[in-house]
């Protein structure tokens, strides 16, 4: 906390309570995660990204039945308007990722039902054509970025599968479709981190679902939230052997930089979600290439070892990020494409914020202290500034 001319400023809004939410918990002095009341260490291995999706925006797991009703309502809405694909035809080759994803998410709500206030309705279904959209959004862009032509969504995949099958037009194997699903739902919802509260703030505006998502995505771009991951790869490629982990963490330390994938505002433990992430970098390189996890432990090991030596007392293990960009990478995603991934699976619980914010909605606006100069007159332009030349310039 900072005191800054009278009112206390939570820099940050450090340990401030900015609202209530049924959807997810986040217990960082234990290192617990749940989603309306289930850890997440129960979910991972045993329920599917759709269940959980069912969990977040209806309020139960699903049974056979309802899951069977939501998958066909996912997979009605997979297909993209053939305006938004000729749209991204017309991007640069060299967009990046989370750019395009923003845009075209914004773009979709051009081809969604309008009400005559020109806002669209905000409800289940809104957040259904959102999270059935956004991977098509990846993968499509994943192909023409690369001079391929994007493959259309099938509709007896699960999410994850027909995601991987879109990028590469094989369906993948187990192995590959159950690491993305588990990674899909590790990221489902967080409580009130950046972005969600980004699209929290812009709903309690009474803006749409698409404005919130689209503000959620734009906040989740950053180096210090979703943006991780892929600095996360490019550390673990450039470090390239196990052995060289420490130098290089002690050169990053000593520059005065952060270790990406390293630290959390919440958690004062091992992030819940990294211990999965971690067991799914290491299964999925047995069976492609070990050599990426392997740097990532060690990696891990190392700035543990010199964060406790430099910064002792502060707590910095590794977070969400640290292990998604191993697994992803074994994936075949490229780093700049992780953020987008996170984006997919967060989509559940951006929508399903929004959608809560709107239940019980009041106008979000908090208070600033004021740090400029005190009240003073205004003086005509004649009387203002510095001695001028003869042009009339300073
Ligand atoms: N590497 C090195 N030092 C770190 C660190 C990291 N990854 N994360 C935190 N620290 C240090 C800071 O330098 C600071 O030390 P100081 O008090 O000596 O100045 C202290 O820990 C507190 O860090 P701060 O950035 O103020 O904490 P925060 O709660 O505002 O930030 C993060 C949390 C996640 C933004 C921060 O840990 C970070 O930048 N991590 C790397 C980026 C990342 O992985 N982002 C994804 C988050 S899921």
């Amino acid at each position: 906390m900072m005191v800054e001319s009278g009112p206390v400023v939570d820099r940050g809004l450090e340990g401030v309570v900015v609202g209530s939410t049924d959807l997810s918990n986040v217990e960082g002095a234990v290192g617990r995660l749940t989603y309306r009341g289930y850890d997440i260490h129960e979910l991972a291995p045993a329920a599917s990204f759709e269940e959980v999706l069912h969990l977040m925006l209806f309020g139960e797991l699903p049974d056979p039945r309802q899951l069977s009703g939501l998958n066909s309502r996912l997979w009605s809405k997979r297909a993209l308007p053939q305006e938004i694909i000729a749209a991204m035809r017309a991007v640069p080759k060299t967009a990046w990722p989370m750019d395009v994803l923003r845009t075209m998410v914004s773009a979709l709500a051009l081809y969604t039902p309008v009400r005559a206030d020109g806002t669209h309705p905000s409800n289940p279904d809104a957040a259904l054509d959102l999270i059935a959209k956004a991977p098509t959004i990846v993968a499509a862009w994943n192909r023409i970025r690369r001079g391929l032509e994007p493959i259309d969504p099938r509709t007896d995949l699960t999410t994850a599968a027909n995601f991987l099958y879109m990028c590469s037009g094989e369906v993948p194997k187990a192995q590959a479709r159950e690491a993305l699903d588990t990674y899909l739902v590790l990221l489902v919802d967080h409580s009130y981190n950046a972005s969600t509260f980004a699209a929290r703030v812009t709903a309690s505006t009474r803006a749409d679902i698409y404005c919130g998502v689209t503000s959620a995505i734009a906040t989740l771009e950053g180096d210090l939230h979703g943006g991780a991951p892929g600095k996360v790869m490019e550390m673990i490629l450039e470090i390239d052997a196990p052995e060289r982990a420490e130098a290089y963490v002690r050169d990053v330390l000593g520059r005065g930089e952060k270790i990406m994938g390293m630290g959390h505002r919440e958690y004062k433990t091992r992030d819940p979600r990294a211990q999965h992430l971690e067991e799914m970098a290491q299964r999925l390189g047995e069976v492609s290439d070990p050599k990426w996890y392997r740097i990532a432990r060690a990696l891990e090991d190392a700035s543990s070892k010199v964060l406790q030596e430099e910064k002792p007392g502060k707590n910095i293990y590794a977070n969400v990020e640290f292990y998604t960009a191993p697994t992803l990478y074994s994936l075949g995603l490229r780093p700049d494409e992780f953020t987008c991934m996170f984006a997919c699976g967060r989509m559940v619980g951006w929508t399903a914020h929004i959608l809560e914010q709107l239940a019980n909605n009041r106008l979000i606006r908090p208070k600033a202290a004021y740090s400029g100069p005190p009240v003073h007159p205004l003086k005509p332009i004649a009387e203002r500034g510095h001695a001028m030349n003869g042009n009339g310039t300073a």
